[in-house]
C-alpha cells in the first residue's frame, strides 16, 4: 500500500531504515501530474530497487516570475492511484513550508553548465532544480534516482551536482517516452490546447531533420540548427527559444559534429513552453 510521509522526518526515517535492505532505495523525483514517462522511471526504479519512493513536488523556486507555477497541472489525486498500481512503496509530498523555511539561505549552483540552452531563457531555474534536487537526495538518501532524458540539460546538471558534492546516489538515466506522432511526454503537455496539440510533434520532427541531415552528410552544426530553426519557424504560433548542436558531455555548442551530440532545442507554442532533445552522431 503506498503511504504519503507524513513531512521530511518521516520520509527520513522510512528511507533510512529501507537502505539496508540488499537492493536499497530508488527515488523518483517529480512535480506530479504523473504521465507514462515519469511511470517508465518508477518501473526502472521498481526492477532495480527494493523499494521505490517517489517525490511530488511542485519546486517554486526552479520558477521564474511570469512562468507557468501557478497554472503547472497538479492532479494529486490520480498520481497516487497510478502509484499504488505501479507498487510504489511511498510517496513523499513535500511542501513548500517545509523545504523552504522562514530564514532559508541555501542554494545550489553547477556553474557553466547550467548558463546556456534553457538556463539563457530561465534564469535561477536550474538553481531551483539543484537545490531541491540535492535536499531530496539528502532527505531520502537513495542508491539510484532516476531522471528523465527528456529534460538533457536537467540530466547533465544533476549528474555533475552528484559527482561534484560526493553524493552517494547512482543517477540513472532513462530514455524519452513519445506519443505515437512523436511529442515527447511532458506534464504541460496538458496545458495545450486541442488546437495547438496537433503542431506539437513539430519540434520532435526538426531534431529527427537534423539526425537524417547528418545521417546524409551534413556536418556543420550550423547547418543543422539553421534548418531546425527554418523549419519550426514554418509552424504557425511557434515561438523558438532556442535550438542547439551539442556535445553529449559538456552540452557546449559545437561547429562540427564528429562524435556523440545531441540536437535539442525549446519553442513556446500557444503559451506552452516545450522541450526536447535526440542524441545524434556520425
Ligand atoms: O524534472 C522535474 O520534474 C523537476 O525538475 C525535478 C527534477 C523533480 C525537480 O523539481
Amino acid at each position: 500500500m503506498t503511504a504519503t510521509a507524513g513531512g521530511i522526518a518521516e520520509m527520513r526515517r522510512l528511507a533510512r531504515e529501507w537502505r539496508a535492505e540488499a537492493r536499497g532505495v530508488g527515488l523518483v523525483p517529480t512535480m506530479g501530474a504523473l504521465h507514462d514517462g515519469h511511470m517508465s522511471l518508477v518501473q526502472a526504479a521498481r526492477d532495480q530497487s527494493d523499494r521505490v519512493v517517489v517525490s511530488i513536488f511542485v519546486n517554486p523556486i526552479q520558477f521564474g516570475p511570469g512562468e507557468d507555477y501557478d497554472r503547472y497541472p497538479r492532479t494529486l489525486e490520480a498520481d497516487l492511484e497510478r502509484c499504488q498500481a505501479a507498487g510504489v512503496d511511498v510517496v513523499f509530498l513535500a511542501t513548500a513550508a517545509e523545504m523552504y523555511p522562514p530564514g532559508y539561505h541555501t542554494h545550489v549552483v553547477v556553474e557553466d553548465l547550467t548558463t546556456g540552452l534553457c538556463g539563457a531563457f530561465r534564469p535561477g531555474h536550474f538553481r531551483g532544480v539543484a537545490t531541491v534536487v540535492a535536499k531530496l537526495l539528502h532527505i531520502v538518501a537513495p542508491q539510484r534516482a532516476y531522471f528523465g532524458e527528456k529534460d538533457y540539460q536537467q540530466l547533465q546538471v544533476v549528474r555533475h551536482l552528484v559527482a561534484d558534492l560526493n553524493m552517494d546516489t547512482e543517477v540513472v538515466a532513462c530514455p524519452t517516452v513519445r506519443e505515437s506522432d512523436g511529442l515527447a511526454l511532458s506534464s504541460r503537455n496538458a496545458l495545450l490546447t486541442p488546437e495547438a496539440r496537433p503542431r506539437a510533434p513539430c519540434l520532435y520532427r526538426a531534431l529527427c531533420r537534423a539526425r537524417d541531415l547528418l545521417r546524409s552528410g551534413e556536418r556543420s552544426a550550423t547547418a543543422l540548427q539553421s534548418e531546425m530553426r527554418e523549419s519550426l519557424e514554418r509552424v504557425s504560433g511557434v515561438g523558438v527559444d532556442y535550438v542547439a548542436v551539442v556535445d553529449s558531455r559538456t552540452l557546449e555548442r559545437l561547429d562540427l559534429v564528429e562524435g556523440e551530440a545531441v540536437a535539442l532545442g525549446a519553442i513556446r507554442l500557444a503559451g506552452v513552453r516545450l522541450i526536447d532533445n535526440l542524441r545524434i552522431s556520425v
